[in-house]
């Protein structure tokens, strides 16, 4: 289904490991609509080398980049330039990452190397990435830039663990880049908080499958897909949204405002 709501418009779409990746689903439907772009992820992803299968159904190109990594950035942004043939029109950035969470740390007992690790590579990167385009003034007016979160940055779920603050940074930078980005380019920065999605990084946090049921049986409308992200991201990503900006977008089925559900409720008392 497709309404050819990014014809024209050039991006880089950043996290795409596998077809479970929000980032892949979101490649996907940006296609559909007509979209073009170069797909990145962290060098050491590429050796699955399952991106490139997404790039040859996408008529992409993958450039490797490290998003912690300043050089890597700039290599990415000024080749993508060249590829797509002019600035950008949007940007995805859909990269998480904790040592601690990763290796079973709990919040308590954390390796603060490993913690500054994460906030780098899930917080701190989204602000290079954006000061990367900034300097390079590679986006086009009215583009559009989006980041995925999670409701741990607002809500205590105890084994997100630091990924909680990580989230919380991520929101704020949104923020912050997204006046002057907004104020001086005329470029709007959101982020989407997302349901839980059984992905890669998704799995990785513990108790994913109870976290998962929770979520699904809290919310009116269900868990939100990633093909739900995806297509959301399509909306942010479109001109029909010109003027939303410095948002945090929930896209997690009315989870986020609910105090408790029937479901709940029955399986507690029953
Ligand atoms: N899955 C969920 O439940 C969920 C819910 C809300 C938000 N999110 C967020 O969605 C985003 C995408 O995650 P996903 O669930 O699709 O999982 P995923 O594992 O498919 O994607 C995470 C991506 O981050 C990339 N990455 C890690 N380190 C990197 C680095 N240094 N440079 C560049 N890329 C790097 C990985 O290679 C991978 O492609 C993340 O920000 C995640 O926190 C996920």
């Amino acid at each position: 289904m497709s309404h050819n709501l990014l014809k024209g418009k050039k991006g880089i779409i950043f996290g795409a490991l596998d077809h479970n990746s929000i980032a892949w689903k979101t490649a996907e439907r940006v296609h559909e609509e007509g979209g073009t772009f170069v797909l990145s992820n962290a060098p050491v992803a590429m050796r699955m080398g399952e991106i490139d299968k997404l790039a040859k159904k996408t008529g992409s190109k993958v450039i490797a980049a490290d998003a912690t990594s300043i050089e890597d950035l700039e290599h990415l942004i000024s080749e993508s330039i060249k590829i797509l043939g002019g600035k950008l029109d949007f940007v995805l950035h859909s990269i998480g990452m904790s040592i601690n969470v990763r290796k079973g740390r709990h919040y308590t007992d954390q390796k603060y190397d490993w913690t500054q690790k994460g906030t780098d590579v899930s917080a701190m990167s989204f602000h290079k990435v954006m000061q990367t385009l900034y300097k390079a003034d590679a986006m086009n007016e009215w583009g559009s830039i989006v980041a995925l979160t999670y409701m741990a940055a607002q809500r205590v779920f105890p084994d997100y663990n630091d990924m909680a603050d990580n989230k919380a940074f991520l929101e704020s930078i949104a923020r912050s880049f997204g006046y002057f980005f907004g104020k001086d380019k005329k470029v709007r920065v959101n982020t989407i908080s997302q349901s839980p999605t059984p992905t890669t990084a998704g799995s990785g946090v513990k108790g994913f499958d109870g976290f998962i049921t929770y979520a699904e049986r809290m919310s009116p409308l269900g868990n939100a897909t990633a093909l739900d992200c995806a297509n959301y991201t399509v909306t942010l990503f479109s001109d029909l949204t010109k003027r939303v900006t410095l948002q945090n977008l929930y896209n997690d089925g009315g989870f986020s405002n609910m105090g408790v559900s029937d479901s709940v409720m029955d399986s507690i008392t029953e």
